[in-house]
């Protein structure tokens, strides 16, 4: 899909990889952006440099009025952007490993369907399309992230479902699956990061070429090669990355 003069909503846009995707599409002549987020305050401001083609919006994608009523005020979206995630940073056998899990998801895998289950009769009619930000830690976990990776894992899930059941109406279903990125959710962890404007571009550059998956950064695209030739070793690598 060309983002030019297409509508598009971004979920969990007040900053990190969400805020560099809205500037992102922007500079490739989206004609409008909902930025929604659940602190809309903090995207109204970000909208003022944008007038009319930012639109702050109030989304909490846990809450089923809250995405109810997104739905109902954005009738034009042609791209839906499922980004709002949560990371929890808990192993799943932590003390608090049960707490991480119900609340990942919440936010990552119900909070998407329910983005997903609202918009696709908006998209339907418009033969628009859904990107989801899954993670690479959907596809191999890993244990000190270990129910933040599982609840990416059921969001591929869900996004190969989804797919399916959009394929007959016209609506394409985009995954991508960032490796670490220098956002607030991993502030404070040493290791090589993206950008998230790095980040927002591969995206955006995936989209444009109709790739259904989209590996966003040098390491997901290391990890995703080397799952595709050694998927235990892949395993075998993250699991010994328990402190
Ligand atoms: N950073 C990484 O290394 C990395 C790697 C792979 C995948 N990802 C994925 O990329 C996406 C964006 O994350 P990020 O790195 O940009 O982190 P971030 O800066 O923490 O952004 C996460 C966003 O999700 C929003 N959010 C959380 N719960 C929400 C809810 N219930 N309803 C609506 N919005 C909600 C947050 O809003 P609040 O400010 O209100 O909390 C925030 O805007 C996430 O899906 C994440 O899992 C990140």
């Amino acid at each position: 899909m060309d983002v030019a003069g297409k509508v598009v909503l971004v979920t969990g846009a007040n900053g990190g990889i969400g805020w560099a995707l809205v500037q992102e599409l922007l500079e490739r002549g989206a004609a409008k952006v909902y930025a929604a987020a659940r602190n809309v305050q903090a995207v109204a401001e970000m909208a003022k440099f944008e007038p009319g083609r930012v639109i702050a919006l109030r989304v909490d994608v846990t809450h089923e009025t809250s995405v109810a009523s997104a739905a109902a005020q954005c009738q034009d979206v042609d791209l839906l952007i499922n980004n709002a995630g949560v990371n929890q940073c808990q192993s799943l056998l932590a003390a608090d490993g049960l707490d991480s899990a119900r609340q990942e998801i919440k936010v990552n895998y119900l909070g998407t369907l329910s983005m997903c289950r609202a918009f696709a009769p908006i998209l339907t009619a418009r033969g628009g399309a859904i990107a989801n930000v899954c993670s690479i830690l959907g596809l191999v976990n890993l244990p000190v992230n270990g129910t933040y990776s599982a609840s990416k894992a059921a969001g591929h899930s869900l996004l190969q479902g989804v797919r399916a059941e959009l394929a007959s109406r016209g609506v394409k279903v985009y995954g991508v699956y960032p490796g670490p990125v220098d956002t607030r959710m991993t502030a404070g962890q040493e290791m090589a990061k993206a950008t998230p404007g790095q980040v927002a571009t591969m995206i955006l550059d995936g989209i444009a070429r109709d790739e259904e998956y989209i590996f966003p950064d040098a390491m997901s695209q290391d990890v995703h090669r080397a799952l595709l030739h050694a998927p235990d070793e892949v395993e075998r690598q993250f699991s010994a990355m328990l402190p």
